[in-house]
């Protein structure tokens, strides 16, 4: 059963922190030549801080993440995780990431429990045999989202907040540092909605990095300590949330109708 108290657990461990934790400098990225789908993209993300990542259907928000995911090979620029480049970052398990549902193939035969104990790969040896470490990790974190009843559920019976919870529940057990939500907002109800700024705020606390991206601007305000403004396919505006997140700078990105979020 979900409710307000499901994360009102053990803290989570503390992450490691200095430097940047995060840093996309002067990026270009393409899917086919000539069109470029973010231009001069630059984000800094310190420890212990989250991030929301706001702009309109299509601007490049998803595409910001999966370069950060070294999915997607930038023309130019750079992408640092932890000192590293992205693809050594995840080798060593730092970076969880939720994708956006509609970049899932939902008619993939996995339960819930499969999908959470993937986030432990990258901690297990090559014959992916999980430790009782492995095991406890993964069934806290699904305790955590709520989803301990739908453990041996196919990911496709799922309702879509309940596949928002099974990936979030991954992405807890993998305990990388930086952490990556493609609209995790989306299509949930307003009590998991809270669970899961809860879950963002004690990894904040934890000291780990957490970028955001959501369509839900009324809710910005309460947990982002950062806000990035995506637009014109590039990030437009980044910085302290009460410095960015105005309806002046809201009116550049989405014009009259969303800057009432910001007053
Ligand atoms: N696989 C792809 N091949 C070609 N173009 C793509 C592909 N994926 C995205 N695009 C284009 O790149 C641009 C940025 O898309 P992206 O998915 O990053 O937007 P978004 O900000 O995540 O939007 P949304 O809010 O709808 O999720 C869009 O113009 C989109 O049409
Ligand atoms: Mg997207």
């Amino acid at each position: 059963m979900l409710n307000a108290h499901t994360s009102a657990r053990a803290p989570f461990p503390q992450a490691h922190s200095s430097g940047p934790s995060l840093k996309v400098e002067r990026v270009n990225v393409a899917y086919s030549e000539g069109k470029l789908a973010l231009r001069d993209a630059s984000l800094t993300l310190e420890h212990g801080s989250i991030c929301g990542l706001i702009g309109l259907n299509g601007s490049g928000k998803s595409t910001l993440f999966k370069t950060i995911m070294g999915f997607l090979n930038p023309l130019s620029g750079t992408v640092t995780v932890l000192g590293r480049s992205s693809r050594e970052a995840q080798k060593a398990g730092q970076v969880s990431y939720v994708p956006q549902s509609e970049e899932v193939d939902w008619n993939f035969p996995v339960s819930v429990w499969d999908v959470v104990l993937m986030g432990r790969y990258g901690h297990m040896n090559r014959l992916r045999i999980p430790k009782k470490q492995d095991l406890e990790i993964a069934r806290d974190s699904l305790e955590r989202v709520g989803m301990t009843a739908f453990k041996d559920r196919q990911i496709g019976e799922l309702s879509g907040g309940q596949r928002k919870r099974a990936f979030l529940a991954r992405a807890l057990a993998q305990q990388g540092q930086v952490m990556l939500l493609d609209e995790p907002f989306g299509g949930v109800d307003a009590t998991t909605e809270e669970v899961i700024i809860r879950l963002l705020t004690e990894l904040k606390n934890a000291g780990h990095t957490v970028l955001i991206s959501t369509h839900d601007l009324d809710s910005v305000r309460s947990f982002c300590d950062t806000v990035a403004l995506i637009a014109g396919r590039t990030v437009l505006e980044y910085g302290p949330t009460e410095q960015v997140f105005t309806p002046d700078n809201l009116m550049r990105v989405f014009g009259g109708a969303a800057s009432h979020a910001a007053s």
